[in-house]
């Protein structure tokens, strides 16, 4: 089935156009919808509604979930290398997919067409599948986030200032890169804090998933961007384990871990020819495959954020996560 088949209708249509904002920082003219209270482009508002009716999971898909910006690119990489180390193993001469694929060729994404991948190329893929979305787990077909359905997901969360530091370098370059002035300062610092950009806001977004892992800790593994970098090596064992594809201590014994979190690892992705090119999202936009690559760091806000902006997000951080459990 293609996601162009199914219509929205026409009522719902009507209600939703009374909430389009219209960001001036925005890309392409996407201009963003507030969907059962987040903010999401458009066309992706269609798909989550196609994907309600037409989206079948398997027990044994595994999903890669976000809020963009959030290290997205590398938890698919690593999921990916670990779920297909029997048929590519670095410690082989097999050329492995992520030496010549972008993660997102790997993994595609649910709601956004990817290079015409879109449910009918989903439906095709074999067992066990990887796929992802930046959807909050509200706005899941039930037969995802039913507790009985088996399939798991795996989210990924980032603290607040380097997830807008990431995002306001994106989208300056995706811009410029279209050939558009960027206004984004400001005005995108505006937004962010008022949860209007894709996905947005953050902490509703973060906070959803975060009681799902509680609620749900076999469905739903809850990571932070700051942890990976502090230990890939943990982290990719725990997806494994997650994806009930535990390593073997024979695996590890023959640095296939190491190996892994190596060919992942942001030196070596961002590196790779393939992922300089362009890659379609589809027939409007087109990003540069180095755009999902830019430092990799944690803390690169100070590098970007006044005191006075960085001390307003970690308040309204502080305010919205207070008496949550979670905090950074
Ligand atoms: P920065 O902009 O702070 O450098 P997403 O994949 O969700 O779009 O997130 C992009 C962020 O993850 C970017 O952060 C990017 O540099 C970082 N990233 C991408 N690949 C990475 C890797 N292999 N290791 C660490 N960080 C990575």
């Amino acid at each position: 089935m293609k996601l162009s088949k199914v219509s929205v209708e026409e009522d719902e249509r009507n209600k939703r156009q009374a909430f389009i904002d219209t960001p001036n920082f925005f890309l392409h003219n996407h201009k963003l919808c507030n969907y059962k209270g987040f903010w999401l482009p458009e066309n992706v508002v269609t798909n989550v509604e196609l994907l309600r009716d037409g989206f079948t999971p398997r027990p044994t898909d595994v999903f890669i979930a976000s809020h963009p910006k959030c290290g997205t690119t590398w938890l698919k990489g690593l999921a990916f290398a670990a779920l297909n180390r029997t048929n590519y193993s670095p410690l082989t001469s097999t050329p492995h997919p992520l030496l010549t694929l972008n993660p997102h060729e790997c993994v595609p994404f649910l709601e956004v067409t990817l290079q015409g991948m879109n449910l009918s190329y989903v439906e095709s893929m074999s067992s066990p599948r990887l796929l992802s979305f930046h959807l909050p787990p509200s706005m899941l077909p039930t037969s995802i986030n039913d507790a009985f359905s088996n399939c798991r997901i795996i989210y990924v969360c980032r603290e607040t200032k380097d997830v807008f530091t990431s995002s306001w370098h994106f989208y300056q370059t995706l811009m410029e890169s279209v050939g558009m002035k960027s206004p984004l300062s400001d005005d995108f610092f505006e937004s962010f804090c008022g949860g209007r950009v894709p996905y947005g806001p953050i902490w509703e977004h973060v906070l959803e998933y975060w009681r799902e892992s509680q609620q749900k800790p076999g469905k739903v593994l809850f990571l932070r961007y700051e942890e990976m970098i502090e230990d890939p090596r943990r982290i990719l064992k725990m997806i494994a384990q997650f994806m009930g594809c535990e390593f073997s201590k024979e695996e590890e014994n023959m640095g296939l871990v190491d190996k892994l979190v190596e060919l992942c690892g942001f030196n070596r992705l961002s590196n790779i020819e393939e992922n300089k090119n362009e890659l379609i999202i589809n027939e409007n936009i087109k990003i540069k495959k180095s755009l999902y690559f830019r430092k990799g760091l944690v803390g690169d806000w100070a590098n970007l954020l006044t005191p006075e902006m960085a001390q307003r997000l970690d308040e309204i951080t502080r305010e919205k996560f207070n008496g949550s459990g979670l905090n950074f």
